[in-house]
């Protein structure tokens, strides 16, 4: 046998309890935010045929670089998915539902990067997609979605910021002036801004080297590129965040790293992460994407955030803490530990978070143990309750976990769970 550790792979993580509790916490979040919105649950495979990602964006370092690809035994070359729109917008052109369609998804995505603090190579995104129409107030509901999601975690240092793209011909004449305006000072560039120049001239709008920026900053604005529908489109999205209060920061020089968007692009920047991963999520408009995969003219826009982020960010900001964990009861039992099984299954079948020791550990064990659980009641089973028909119960609150009998009580062993029910109850409804 090898001696070699097994680790989960690099750029994976595993996620444990309290954090996986956090996790799923914001995912129902999500979840109910979008449901209020109309937006139903769309689950689609964590693999696709790798065409389904090649359509759309070959140009882009996450298909044409960052994909987990293989081929299975039936030798189809399939993909890990790297993000979910394209996915859904396979989903859109194999199942032709009524449209305005309005899904919400969650899940993990792959992409093979160079794992940093907040960038994973098998990371959750949350998400939702409006398929079906091109009015500026879809953009609007969807950024709104989005905005307030985070505004709910209690994100305070999240900003918005919005660009758009034109129209597809638009977006081609901006790359031609891009291409002829980097093309002609490519020896102020980076080695690797040439390189991205050569792929994609858009791409070196958001380089971070220092050489590349100072280029950037002269680079014709895509304003002077939009098409006058693209520029209205443009304008009432932004009225409509302004409507809602919702402060969006135009950014000229946004791009995202999928090629799908036309007009509308938007990322979420929390400022409370580090500068280099600090877009918690991002989305646009992509009219022309159904279509790349083979079905009818359908516009389309939506969003992805990326959880993991989020929850950094919330760490950051202090806010969104894991939902407590606390038992209810804890067992004790110093007869052996069946009864302790007992009970323990009465007390969850009543609904109450009920925890107990195993190993028929000392009274005084079993004692810290509960202490440590942060039950707020513990039940005593020793051989005189057992011989009896009764069991004590012990308010664990303020009282020393180990020692002395104070706010302990004495009750019938067939009450008990009813006992419990009523007591926690009550005190529920007594907190605010
Ligand atoms: P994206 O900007 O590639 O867009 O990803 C959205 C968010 O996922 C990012 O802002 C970031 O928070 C998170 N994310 C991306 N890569 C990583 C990573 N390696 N580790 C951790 N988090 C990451 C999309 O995926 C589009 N599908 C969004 C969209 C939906 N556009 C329209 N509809």
């Amino acid at each position: 046998m090898s001696s070699v550790s097994l680790q989960a792979p690099r750029g994976t993580r595993d996620i444990l309890a309290p954090d996986s509790a956090r996790l799923r916490a914001l995912t129902q979040a999500f979840a109910a935010e979008s449901e209020l919105a109309g937006y139903g649950q769309v689950v689609s495979p964590m693999f696709e045929q790798i065409e389904v990602f090649r359509r759309v964006g070959e140009e882009t370092d996450i298909v044409s670089k960052e994909m987990y690809h293989f081929r299975d035994p039936g030798d189809r070359h399939l993909a890990l998915r790297p993000e979910l729109t394209a996915s859904v917008a396979r989903a859109f052109v194999q199942h032709r539902p009524p449209v305005p369609w309005k899904v919400w998804y969650e899940g993990p995505q792959f992409r093979y990067e160079k794992p940093q603090a907040g960038r994973f190579r098998q990371f959750n995104q949350v998400g939702a997609e409006l398929f079906g129409s091109d009015d500026p107030q879809a953009d609007v509901e969807v950024i709104a979605l989005a905005w307030r999601f985070c505004v709910a975690l209690g994100l305070r240092r999240v900003r918005l910021v919005v660009n758009s793209l034109g129209d597809r011909a638009d977006r081609e004449a901006y790359l031609a002036a891009l291409a002829g305006y980097f093309g002609g000072r490519a020896d102020e560039l980076s080695a690797q801004g040439r390189v991205t120049l050569a792929r994609n001239p858009l791409r070196l709008l958001d380089s971070k080297r220092p050489e590349d920026r100072a280029v950037v900053a002269g680079a014709p604005p895509i304003d002077e590129f939009w098409s006058p529908a693209a520029a209205a489109h443009f304008a009432a999205v932004r009225a409509g965040l302004d409507a809602l209060d919702i402060p969006a920061d135009r950014q000229r020089l946004l791009v995202r790293g999928l090629d799908y968007y036309r007009r509308t692009a938007f990322e979420l920047v929390s400022d409370a992460l580090d500068g280099a991963q600090d877009a918690v999520g991002g989305g646009g408009r992509y009219d022309g994407l159904v279509a790349d995969l083979g079905g009818p003219e359908t516009a389309g826009v939506g969003f992805a955030l990326g959880v993991d982020r989020l929850l950094l960010a919330c760490d950051a900001e202090d806010v969104f803490a894991a939902p407590p964990a606390a038992a209810d009861v804890y067992v004790v039992d110093v007869t052996g530990g069946a009864e302790a099984t007992l009970l323990a299954e009465e007390l969850r079948r009543a609904g109450l978070r009920a925890e107990r020791a195993f190993g028929g550990r000392s009274m005084k064990a079993q004692m810290k143990s509960a202490d440590r659980s942060g039950a707020r009641w513990a039940v005593l089973v020793g051989p005189d309750e057992l011989a009896d028909g009764a069991v004590s119960l012990r308010d664990m609150r303020g009282t020393q976990a180990a020692g002395g009998t104070a706010g302990q009580s004495r009750h019938p062993r067939a009450g008990i769970v009813a006992e419990l029910v009523a007591r926690l109850a009550a005190e529920k409804g007594k907190t605010p």
